[in-house]
């Protein structure tokens, strides 16, 4: 009996213009168009792979090994209608000896490999390998030499509905994700505004802020941004647009002092719209706001020496930073940060991939470049900042080896090791 069966990985993005508010909470439309940057599958995934088998009972889903309960009329159930449906219209009904997939239950299984403490957003990977997985089950990206039956903009909009954020993780490099116009949602999608070989040079370095209390979610809290706040009408029609424009040129001409400032003018900007929120919405805490106040005095000290800044912060949901940042900065700005915020001696599940520090944990900076006002912030205990993780621009979706597949050939999910 043939086995269909496909097992791809997606990325992690994290967005330089936040999308902040839904204009559809069932189709998931924003009320501002967005643009990321798309993370190194190298460093951060979701794997996810799905099968689909006449003798199927029902469709199950496996997270990271747990079973969990598709709700019915929900997000996931959702995306499937919308595969099954593109698998139909565009295979099924035009060749008749192709296998009716779309018939068959599904057995879904899928898996990051960051921990959930890190805090780090997995809805955005999580849908994105989920429907890029069933995509490729179904042969939507392949179908014909000529034509693949579904693009990835097209697939984007399947991701979409299961998190806005996941359409922006079908593309690698720079993806804008265009908010559209059509009550239907059929041009609320994402676009590759420049490939991830266009600018190999942006890296990325990812603090993970400790966090204690456990935040409101992104889903309900932009809602009630929506509904509450007078800025985002402001910050969605006179600010986001000028913005994406400005980044998107910024990026054409790798221009890293726009692109930088842009970046950290809409983080601040998003978190004064979360603040301008009834009740007040507050995602960073005080170790997120001492290492903005760390990134703008290297700017700083940086614009003064050379007319150029070093790098860009932004934060998402959460209290963990996210710096951009040239290759060539990037061991100084850990070696600042380290200061700081002192590392255990602990390595940090992803330590040091580029050998900046001989694969060990690295030391914090003994000076600070010259000019640099130290007390901007305090040093902070051990654990505040509880690892960092450091990768750069990567690709889109990859569609894995047999080997990798997360399912057995009883198509019930592997024990991990
Ligand atoms: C702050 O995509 O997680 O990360 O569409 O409700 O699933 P839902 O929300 P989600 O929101 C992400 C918000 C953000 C900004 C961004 O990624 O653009």
């Amino acid at each position: 009996m043939a086995v269909y069966q496909a097992t791809t990985s997606a990325p992690v993005n994290i967005a330089c213009i936040k999308y902040w508010g839904k204009r559809d909470t069932t189709l998931i439309l924003p009320t501002n168009s967005s643009l990321s940057v798309t993370l190194s599958q190298d460093h951060l995934r979701s794997t996810t792979t799905s099968r689909a088998d006449p003798s199927f009972t029902e469709t199950k889903l496996w997270l990271n090994g747990k079973e969990e309960d598709i709700k019915s009329g929900g997000r996931l159930e959702r995306c499937l209608k919308e595969l099954k449906k593109m698998r139909k219209e565009r295979i099924e009904d035009k060749e008749p000896n192709a296998p009716k997939l779309s018939e068959w239950n599904l057995h879904i299984a899928s898996y990051n490999n960051f921990p959930t403490a890190a805090g780090l957003a997995s809805s955005a990977s999580g849908f994105a390998a989920l429907t890029s997985s069933i995509a490729a089950l179904y042969e939507l990206n392949t179908f014909s030499s000529v034509k693949p039956a579904a693009s990835p903009s097209e697939l984007s909009i399947v991701a979409r509905l299961g998190s806005g954020s996941a359409c922006r993780s079908l593309f690698g490099g720079f993806v804008a994700w265009q908010a559209g116009s059509s009550p239907s949602g059929s041009d609320s999608l994402a676009v590759e505004v420049a490939p991830q070989n266009h600018w190999p040079t942006m890296h990325a370095l990812i603090c993970v802020v400790n966090d204690a209390k456990k935040g409101t979610s992104s889903t309900s809290g932009m809602q009630r941004t929506v509904e509450t706040s007078a800025l985002l009408q402001h910050r969605i029609k006179d600010v986001v647009p000028k913005r994406l424009e400005g980044i998107i040129k910024a990026i054409q001409e790798k221009d890293f002092d726009t692109f930088a400032k842009i970046t950290m003018a809409d983080s601040n900007q998003f978190h004064a719209v979360a603040l301008d929120t009834a009740p007040p919405i507050f995602y960073m805490n005080d170790v997120s706001r001492s290492i903005i106040s760390i990134i703008e005095e290297l700017n700083r000290v940086s614009l003064s020496k050379t007319g150029h800044l070093v790098a860009a912060y932004t934060f998402d949901a959460g209290p963990n930073a996210v710096i951009y940042t040239e290759e060539k900065n990037v061991k100084q700005i850990i070696e600042i940060i380290v200061k700081y915020f002192p590392q255990s001696s602990e390595l940090t599940p992803f330590p040091d991939p580029f050998k900046l520090f001989g694969g060990k944990q690295p030391e914090g900076a003994e000076e600070l470049p010259e000019g640099f006002n130290q007390d901007v912030a305090k040093v902070w205990e051990v654990g505040s900042v509880k690892g960092l993780i450091h990768t750069r621009i990567g690709d889109g979706p990859r569609v894995l080896a047999e080997a990798e597949a997360l399912l057995g050939s009883d198509g019930l999910p592997k024990t991990l090791a």
